[in-house]
């Protein structure tokens, strides 16, 4: 389960206000859901997703992943937490560019301590469908390509969190689906818990869970196709 206990964000304006982005949210998600986060730009998508990771901490309020404290567990753990349970893809891919495909998830399988790390990223990089590009640098693989790779570095250590912050968004429509089909097939083989935020309303009801994010509120929560919490 993830535990969202009234967690509100506030961030320090340059102008010495402070900002709450997110206000007093609840939400109890069970593991393996499939969410699609949407929300207008500044509505707070992205820092949800940060704060799940561990990578920022509420400014009030609680989450708990599988019983895990993100919000107030210490660095050590929570590197060793992200290295091992979570799996991020972003917009911009984030690949290191002067690191071929399967370097570039080695890195990921190593940081978490994999005892296998070559055989897994090698696995991975198969799952996404990109065997016969295993020494191709970013700047020789195209976008969609590189997506894969990502993805594929994502899921190297099987985790049970996937956070995904618009994945699509760099990407012509017909490789936007394909990396959306890859991404909630992959999720769901690995039981993880995906959170995909996308502009696309289409996309997002693909998937059966949803988070709506207004002025600070989750306006819709819908964890499966018709369940609302
Ligand atoms: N480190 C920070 N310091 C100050 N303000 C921040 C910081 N990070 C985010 N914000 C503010 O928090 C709000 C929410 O930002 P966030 O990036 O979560 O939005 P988003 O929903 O992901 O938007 P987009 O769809 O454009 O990616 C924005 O108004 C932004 O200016
Ligand atoms: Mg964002």
């Amino acid at each position: 389960m993830i535990e969202i206990e009234n967690v509100t964000k506030e961030y320090p304006s340059p102008e010495g206000l402070r900002l709450r982005i997110l206000d007093s949210i609840n939400a109890n998600i069970p593991l393996g859901s499939q969410l699609g986060v949407v929300g207008r730009s500044g509505s707070g998508k992205t820092t949800l997703l940060s704060m799940l990771a561990g990578l920022e901490r509420p400014s009030l309020g609680t989450i708990r992943i599988n019983g895990f404290p993100v919000s107030s567990a210490g660095e050590a753990e929570l590197s060793r937490f992200r290295a091992r349970e979570v799996g991020f893809v972003y917009q911009t891919f984030q690949l290191l560019k002067h690191l071929s495909a399967l370097e570039n998830v080695l890195v990921a399988a190593e940081i978490a301590g994999h005892p296998n790390a070559r055989t897994a990223a090698q696995d991975a990089l198969e799952w996404v469908g990109l065997s016969t590009r295993l020494k191709h640098r970013p700047d020789q693989l195209s976008g969609g390509e590189q997506q894969r790779v990502a993805i594929a570095r994502a899921i190297v250590n099987k985790p049970k969190l996937l956070l995904c912050d618009e994945p699509t968004g760099n990407l012509d429509p017909q490789s936007a689906d394909q990396i959306f089909r890859l991404i909630s097939s992959l999720s769901l083989e690995l039981g993880a818990t995906l959170f995909f935020v996308t502009h696309d309303y289409a996309l997002a009801h693909q998937l059966t869970g949803r988070i709506e994010l207004e002025r600070g509120q989750l306006s819709r929560l819908q964890l499966s196709s018709g369940s609302m919490a």
